[in-house]
């Protein structure tokens, strides 16, 4: 089970290396928990404004849905480890450093071409700054996946400070979305651990469905062509 994010005596239970008081733990995860969901809150709305902007001046909504999380504080943990950081819960500025995906938002567009157009229109806004990009629509990864991951930083205004916090923004088309989800849940019921065999199959199913996002986007563009329902941009 995950930490329960609010509860230092939780974290210091399974965590009882922490060396200082439960009051100076709570400090520090009540200010993850503050600064990384004041992060993807904003995330959020800036995505919608635009989605709904868009919709305004070419009817047409090129998000379907936006999904933010917050990473629970043992994956924090389990990742920084990965890492190579050294005692990460007595080291959490170190962890907050170098672990960019503690706030994630989730951008599913309707198509491929529609995750180009909502990142620039992102990364156009003055106070959003990138900080690295991935690009797996143009080079997917070994396992099929396909999505596009950046990581920008975003500022977050408190009552005396304004810090700027990273948050990792992946966007996908509504069919990379399907295949990631139902290839995460069945890597997860198997223990992150799939038969090369099954591996194999669901590589396959990762590009069919790349062909049929692109065939969709075709039949999309041919009833723009056609007068449709919605103008062109
Ligand atoms: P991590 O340390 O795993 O985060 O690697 P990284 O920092 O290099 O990040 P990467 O760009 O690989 O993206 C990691 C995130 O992308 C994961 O948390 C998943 O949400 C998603 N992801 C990456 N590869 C896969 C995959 O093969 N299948 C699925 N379902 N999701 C993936
Ligand atoms: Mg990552």
């Amino acid at each position: 089970m995950a930490f329960r994010y609010y509860d230092a005596e939780g974290i210091k239970n399974k965590m009882p290396e922490f060396k200082g008081t439960d009051e100076e733990l709570q400090e520090k995860i009540d200010e993850i928990s503050l600064l990384y969901n004041s992060a993807i809150k904003e995330l959020d709305v800036k995505l919608d404004v635009l989605s709904d902007d868009f919709d305004k001046k070419y009817s047409y909504m090129p998000i379907h849905h936006i999904k933010t999380r917050l990473k629970s504080m043992d994956s924090i943990i389990e990742k920084a480890e990965r890492y190579g950081i050294k005692d990460p819960i007595n080291n959490l500025d170190t962890v907050r450093k170098e672990v960019f995906d503690i706030g994630g938002v989730r951008v599913i567009c309707n198509y491929e071409e529609d995750i180009y157009i909502m990142l620039d229109l992102l990364l156009e806004q003055s106070d959003i700054k990138l900080l690295r990009m991935k690009d797996y629509c143009k080079k997917p990864k070994d396992s099929g996946y396909r999505s596009l991951h950046v990581v920008v930083a975003i500022p977050v205004y408190l009552v005396n400070r304004m810090a700027l916090v990273p948050v990792e923004v992946q966007f996908r088309s509504i069919a990379m979305d399907t295949w990631a989800t139902l290839e995460h849940e069945l890597r997860y019921k198997n223990k992150g651990e799939l038969s090369d065999e099954i591996q194999d199959n669901l590589k396959d199913c990762a590009l069919q469905l790349a062909k049929v996002d692109e065939r969709m986007s075709q039949i999309r563009h041919e009833v723009l062509d056609k007068g449709g329902e919605y103008s062109t941009y």
